[in-house]
């Protein structure tokens, strides 16, 4: 990438956006949407690693030092837009039982705080960030073909399209600290296997909640023209995704030599431009 990487404070008015932001496609939109109410949190959790470990860091890591402070406010940044975006979800009426799910999490990541130590959260961080890239691929490459439809919300599509652009940004901060601290291969496998699957496993049962609540109110449209939706963006994720996450449990992986997403840099050069999520989405087709 071309672009000096920074924190981009990015402007965002929800109010116009859509919590269906997939119209032809509900479950995808669920999905992410589930991914969003639980991302303040997850990433809390990665900010309090980050933000301790760079204290650790050995003489000589200046540069390491700097990385972390980048991670750190990306991240915050990231938060802050998502819980913007979930407050809306949370405002609408339509899922009452969202925090029971929120709550759960909440109280995962204060016993992983209790129980499992800076090494455990360092290990969780760089196993989720392992992820990011990958969705940052899939993401664009999804968000590319979405564009084409006219009835897709473009606000909610630029909150996804900076952050995992900036996931891709960022992505070898938390790979380099546990390098710089543990330097652990199977330490490296177990937080990829443990962030992934506390991801999926707050994720996929309450998305289904949501497209329930959906259902039952008419929102969406069901019966075996949705489960065929579901099965085809469900199993589109997954051979996407998890291949690549098994690539990355080769002992020579380094998350430096993942190609750029085709569409990233153009992403981050409109948001460093507009610092507004609105005005991204209406320049939103011209970085397809
Ligand atoms: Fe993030
Ligand atoms: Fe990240």
């Amino acid at each position: 990438m071309n672009i000096k990487p920074e924190a981009r404070k990015i402007e965002c008015d929800f109010s116009k956006a859509k919590i269906n932001w997939i119209p032809r496609d509900p479950e995808l939109a669920q999905f992410w949407n589930a991914v969003s109410i639980g991302l303040p949190l997850l990433e809390g959790y990665l900010i309090r690693a980050l933000a301790k470990s760079k204290k650790l860091l050995p003489e000589g890591r200046e540069d390491l030092y700097a990385d972390c402070e980048l991670f750190c406010k990306q991240e915050a940044n990231h938060s802050k837009t998502h819980m913007q975006f979930n407050d809306m979800v949370r405002a609408s009426g339509f899922y009452p039982d969202m925090d029971r799910f929120t709550d759960k999490l909440t109280a995962d990541y204060e016993r992983f705080d209790r129980e499992g130590g800076l090494r455990a959260a360092m290990l969780y961080a760089e196993g989720f960030e392992t992820a990011g890239p990958i969705f940052a691929n899939y993401f664009l490459v999804q968000a590319n073909k979405r564009l084409k439809d006219e009835d897709v919300d473009l606000i909610t599509l630029s909150l996804w399209r900076w952050h995992l652009s900036e996931e891709f940004e960022h992505r070898c901060c938390a790979f380099n600290v546990v390098e710089a601290l543990y330097g652990t291969y199977w330490g490296r496998l177990g937080g990829i296997i443990k962030a992934t699957c506390h991801l999926v496993g707050f994720a996929v049962p309450l998305s289904e909640y949501m497209l329930a609540q959906d259902l039952k109110a008419g929102r969406i449209t069901g019966g075996f023209k949705g489960l065929i939706r579901k099965t085809k963006s469900y199993s589109g994720m997954f051979f996407f995704i998890v291949p690549r996450i098994l690539r990355a449990f080769s002992p020579w992986y380094n998350p430096i030599n993942l190609k750029e997403p085709k569409g990233c840099e153009e992403v981050l050069i409109v948001a460093s431009e507009t610092l507004d999520l609105n005005k991204m989405a209406a320049r939103a087709r011209e970085t397809a």
